[in-house]
């Protein structure tokens, strides 16, 4: 019987090249206004964390406003994906290191940014990772969340929550904004600034990154094609199985 870290290495390590290419995260509104607002608030030789790098998207579009920036996931594979194309693209600030969220391998107050997206929702101990988030950022340094979030409407949540964890055996739960304001506040963050964005997954692409057998795919299409008006209004199910989501930022400090 496998562990979840286990379940995640087996999803991700053979899957590195996928998300390397896959349009949804080698782009988006939300790497923009991540430019923007690291480039605006961080100084240049900051140091700076990348949680759940995987293929490595966040870190090329920041690396060049920061001094270095470590890469961090659990997945060899996608470590040696993201040092290869940060090689690649002469992005020398970029160093790679395997560890996870809930038990960050660094010392107190170690960096000015710290930054994940697109990782949170296989996180198990969201408590604890945000804890850590906290931890090892330098008083008056910034943390950067970006994550495809939860539903509020219960209804519509078990529905996102079933499909996703059908196309990907490491999903653990796309969290709410509610429930995303309620850690990061705990942990002592203060929002600066939040943003949000609809997140289109294409069907065939979605299931494709995750190599998953035609008959878990057939059982997500059947589980649409007998979803309630309230849930394929709200995730706007498209005829091919496609649907929208939401990908939630939240841009923090912690206090001096
Ligand atoms: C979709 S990929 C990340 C995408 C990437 N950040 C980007 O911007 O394109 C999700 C990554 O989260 C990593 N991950 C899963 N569980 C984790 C954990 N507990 N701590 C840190 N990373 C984790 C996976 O190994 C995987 O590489």
């Amino acid at each position: 019987m496998r562990t979840h870290e286990q379940t995640v290495q087996s999803q991700f390590d053979p899957r590195a090249h996928a998300y390397l290419t896959s349009a949804v995260h080698a782009g988006g509104p939300d790497l923009q206004h991540a430019r923007t607002l690291v480039s605006q608030a961080v100084p240049t030789a900051a140091q700076a964390l990348d949680i759940g790098c995987g293929a490595g998207h966040l870190s090329f579009a920041l690396a060049p406003y920061v001094g270095r920036m470590i890469a961090l996931d659990p997945s060899p594979g996608m470590l040696g994906a993201a040092a290869t194309a940060a090689a690649a693209k002469g992005l020398s600030q970029i160093e790679t290191q395997q560890g996870n969220a809930e038990s960050l391998p660094f010392t107190d107050s170690r960096f000015h940014l710290v930054c994940t997206r697109y990782s949170a929702h296989h996180w198990t101990r969201l408590e604890a990772a945000v804890r850590e988030v906290a931890r090892v950022l330098a008083p008056g340094g910034h943390a950067l969340v970006i994550d495809t979030l939860g539903q509020d409407d219960p209804l519509v949540d078990t529905f996102l929550q079933s499909i996703e964890l059908l196309r990907d055996a490491s999903h653990v739960r796309n969290r709410s904004r509610a429930e995303w304001r309620s850690q990061l506040q705990s942990a002592g963050l203060i929002e600066l600034d939040y943003a949000e964005w609809p997140t289109r997954l294409e069907f065939t692409s979605w299931v494709e990154r995750m190599r998953i057998p035609a008959d878990r795919a057939a059982v997500i299409r059947s589980l649409q094609e007998g979803a309630p008006q309230e849930v394929r209004q709200a995730l706007q199910i498209e005829p091919d199985g496609s649907f929208t989501i939401r990908t939630g930022l939240f841009w923090l400090r912690k206090p001096a």
